[in-house]
């Protein structure tokens, strides 16, 4: 019996001073409207590639900020800067899959109507990195039912390749681990105005029908929504710290924020893209809340806008329950995120 007791409290010791099991990396894929920085995708993505506990599996475009061609260019040119060229890209959509741009889209944000061709990306264009000839879909597809129950999809741009990918395969939606979405506001929560028209934010508002099929698909997700894009607000404070560091990526963002803050020190940037991005390595740094949340896919005045309540309400039956994020601990947050954009790239990763 003595011996038994020995035995266990040896065992203790021994489990105590072990190191924790490093845990495996989360797959990711990361789907983009993406543009050069200052643009929030390129942002997000400098995070993401300085974070060890992710593994990105792949890059899937999509048109939104500016046209697809745009977003192919720039994600391609970061890339090859920051030395990470193994990471595929993969071209997804160049519209969304009903929403025809107005005049007004064409006077506001976003170039998701236009398919104009890419100007070059500061610096020129990528010169040895190419896109995949698999187009976004066909990846995403083959790539979760690969490997269900095990991929994450960060998404930060309209979601127009997710429901497509859910069209092309009934059983995608059952086999994706998690997605986490930028993308909505909840107005019946504080700061929960769109952005883009009165009520709705400008990734759901560009493709209203994609976001609703997701919404509704029953995967797990997470939304990062206007209300909490609306707390964490990027300043001249962050930025010198950044640029304190001489990497590949901070030089692109003295590069390419430092003019904007040379001509009005005060301006802020709303860190849209980087909340959603950070959720996956400090999910604990961001307050959410359970919604029940759908999308209003009629055209009308409330076209895109997102609905979300803590109870079904009639109506709303297709809503589905969501983690939906509200604020954050903003010093925790930004400290973590300038501390993986300053890391050094690890080499040819
Ligand atoms: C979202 O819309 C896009 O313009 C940004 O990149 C972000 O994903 C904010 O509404
Ligand atoms: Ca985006």
């Amino acid at each position: 019996m003595q011996r038994v007791r020995a035995c266990a409290l040896l065992l203790a010791v021994l489990t105590a001073a072990a190191p924790a099991a490093a845990q495996p990396a989360q797959k990711i894929i990361f789907d983009t409207d993406f543009a050069f920085p200052p643009q929030d995708d390129a942002m997000a993505l400098f995070f993401v590639l300085g974070s060890p506990e992710l593994e990105v599996l792949g890059i899937t475009t999509v048109a939104g900020n500016r046209s697809l061609n745009i977003a192919n260019a720039d994600v391609l040119k970061i890339l090859e800067v920051t030395g990470r060229t193994t990471i595929p890209v993969y071209q997804g959509a160049a519209a969304p899959l009903m929403h025809q741009g107005s005049e007004w889209d064409t006077k506001r944000h976003g170039g998701w109507y236009a398919n104009e061709p890419s100007r070059e990306p500061p610096g020129g264009f990528a010169k040895t990195k190419t896109l995949e000839s698999q187009g976004a879909v066909d990846y995403l597809v083959k790539t979760v039912m690969q490997q269900p129950g095990q991929v994450t999809i960060l998404a930060l741009g309209p979601l127009t390749n997710i429901a497509m990918a859910m069209r092309m395969e009934p059983r995608f939606a059952a086999s994706v681990k998690q997605l986490v979405i930028m993308g909505g506001a909840i107005a019946s929560l504080v700061d929960g105005g769109g952005n883009h028209t009165p009520n709705a934010e400008f990734n759901f508002y560009v493709d209203p029908e994609a976001a609703q099929v997701v919404l509704r698909s029953g995967i797990p997700i997470v939304l990062s929504p206007l209300n909490v894009s609306r707390k964490a607000r990027f300043t001249k404070a962050s930025y010198d710290k950044i640029v304190a560091a001489d990497t590949p990526v901070t030089r692109l963002i003295r590069d390419n924020l430092g003019p904007g803050y040379k001509d009005r020190p005060d301006r802020i940037a709303l860190m849209y893209d980087q909340v959603a991005a950070v959720t996956l390595v400090a999910p604990q740094l961001i307050k959410t809340v359970e919604l029940y949340v759908d999308v209003d896919a009629n055209p009308g005045p409330n076209y895109g806008v997102s609905v979300g309540a803590p109870q079904p309400w009639p109506g709303g039956e297709g809503a589905r329950k969501m983690q939906v994020q509200t604020d954050l601990e903003w010093d925790k947050f930004i400290q973590l995120y300038i501390e993986r954009v300053t890391r050094p790239q690890p080499a040819g990763k």
